[in-house]
This record gives C-alpha cells, sequence and structure tokens, in this order.
C-alpha cells in the first residue's frame, strides 16, 4: 500500500468532494446503529415491526437488512450487484407487486435516490424510509418533483454524524456531512411534514461484532467520504 498516498487521502477525507463516476454504485455501508436509530426513534417504535415485512432493495453486503432482521418478521435483501448477500437485482427494473411488502428500506445511491423513493412508494404496504444525505431534501428539482407532490411524513435529522467510507464499515471514520431519515409512512398521511431530530443514541445502539467483519476482496475500498458533488446538489 502506497503509506504516503493513504495519509493524504484520510487528511482530506473529512472535507473532500468526491467526484464519484456516473456509473458508480455508491457502495457507502450504513453503521448498523444508525439503521437501529430509525426502528428506535422513528418509525414503529416499542417493537411494532415485529409482526411485518421489509424489503431492503439496495442492500449491498447487507449491513443494514442485518439490522432489519433484529426487528421486523421477514426482510428481503436485493443489490444490482452480487457482494455476496441477498439476491442480484436491479431496483429499477425488477417489478414487485402494489403493497407487496410493508415497509421499503435502504440507504440508496444517491444520483438514485428519487428514483428509489418512487419506485418503493407502491411497493410498500405501510412505509417508505429512505437514509439520505441532509443536502437531498434541498434543491429546486426535487422540490418540484417529489417534495410538493408527495411529501413525507417525517424528516428524522440526525444530531450526531453518521460516517460512511467506501465499501466498508469504519467505527473510527469522521464526516463532515449530516444524514437524515425521511418516511412516507402511510398509516399517517398528512400534507405537512413534520421534523424529528433523532437523539444522540450511538453509543447506546452500537452492538459487540458490528464492525467486525472480514473484507472481501471484491468491494471497491477508499477512504473517500459520501459527500456529493456541487451537480448533485443542484439537482
Ligand atoms: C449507499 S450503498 C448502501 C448499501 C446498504 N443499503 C447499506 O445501507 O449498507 C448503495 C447500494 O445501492 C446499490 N445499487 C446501486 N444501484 C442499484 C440499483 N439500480 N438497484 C439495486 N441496488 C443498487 C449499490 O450496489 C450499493 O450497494
Amino acid at each position: 500500500m502506497d503509506l504516503a498516498r493513504n495519509k493524504q487521502n484520510i487528511s482530506h477525507a473529512v472535507m473532500s468532494q468526491r467526484a464519484e463516476a456516473r456509473d458508480s454504485l455508491d457502495n457507502f455501508p450504513t453503521p448498523p446503529w444508525a439503521t437501529r436509530a430509525l426502528l428506535e426513534h422513528v418509525i414503529e417504535r416499542g417493537g411494532y415491526a415485529s409482526h411485518l415485512t421489509c424489503l431492503e432493495p439496495a442492500c449491498g453486503a447487507g449491513h443494514m437488512s442485518k439490522v432489519l432482521k433484529e426487528y421486523f418478521k421477514d426482510v428481503r435483501s436485493a443489490d444490482a450487484f452480487d457482494y455476496g448477500y441477498g439476491h442480484v437485482e436491479d431496483f429499477l427494473s425488477v417489478k414487485y407487486s402494489k403493497g407487496s411488502w410493508d415497509w421499503v428500506i435502504t440507504n440508496p445511491p444517491f444520483r438514485l435516490a428519487e428514483d428509489f423513493i418512487l419506485e418503493a412508494l407502491p411497493v410498500a404496504r405501510r412505509g417508505v424510509a429512505m437514509l439520505v444525505r441532509t443536502v437531498f431534501i434541498e434543491s429546486v428539482g426535487r422540490y418540484e418533483r417529489i417534495f410538493s407532490q408527495i411529501p413525507p411524513t417525517s424528516v428524522a435529522q440526525f444530531v450526531e454524524r453518521v460516517p460512511m467510507v467506501k465499501g466498508r464499515l469504519d467505527s473510527k471514520a469522521s464526516t463532515a456531512t449530516g444524514y437524515a431519515w425521511i418516511v412516507w409512512d402511510k398509516n399517517y398521511e398528512s400534507s405537512f411534514t413534520q421534523m424529528k431530530w433523532i437523539p444522540p443514541c450511538r453509543k447506546r445502539l452500537e452492538k459487540d461484532g458490528d464492525y467486525h467483519e472480514p473484507l472481501s476482496s471484491s468491494y471497491e475500498t477508499s477512504l473517500d467520504e459520501e459527500t456529493p458533488t456541487k451537480a448533485d446538489l443542484l439537482l
């Protein structure tokens, strides 16, 4: 490994503006505690998910799916790329029946997040929850195409940072990027979006073994932070 180059990457990790290739799969695994935060602080609180089903349509190596299985009765996992976990399918091409899963929950690839939301809404009987960078709720285009048409029931902003790095989990990573869960809960449909804050919970929701995973050589790995480019923000 080129140590000098690696050190430089580390020092730039926090503030760098990463220009992902247009065809990048955007493989940024979600730290398990951030998925637990959804079920503990935002939706189906109090164990209500235990009789419900869930689709994770961009599961990557399963870091979010494994946590969803802690809460839901049944979880289907799939991804367009074969990471050795779940089914291999392109969520935007495969057609799930209307209302076939109670919840559709994922951390979608940033550039396809809007398409994922529109694809997921009819598939979900109960609701859709997407983990997105907070900047996703900006942009005139997204306002016109999504937020003004189908306002989410809630936007739950993490008050702690949720560090994500490309291709792997890293308990020591830091980030300058804010994240939020955006939720469309069909039981509480309204024209108003509720703003929530997810209280500090990382310490409480992290479990032994969350970060102890063997690295597959097939993953793209780097210290890049998941940061949108200017073009992404203005879409
Ligand atoms: C930000 S990662 C999230 C992975 C996983 N959901 C997690 O939270 O750990 C986005 C994932 O979307 C997958 N992906 C990209 N385009 C896709 C598509 N059209 N259909 C299904 N999965 C896709 C990528 O391969 C990648 O695993």
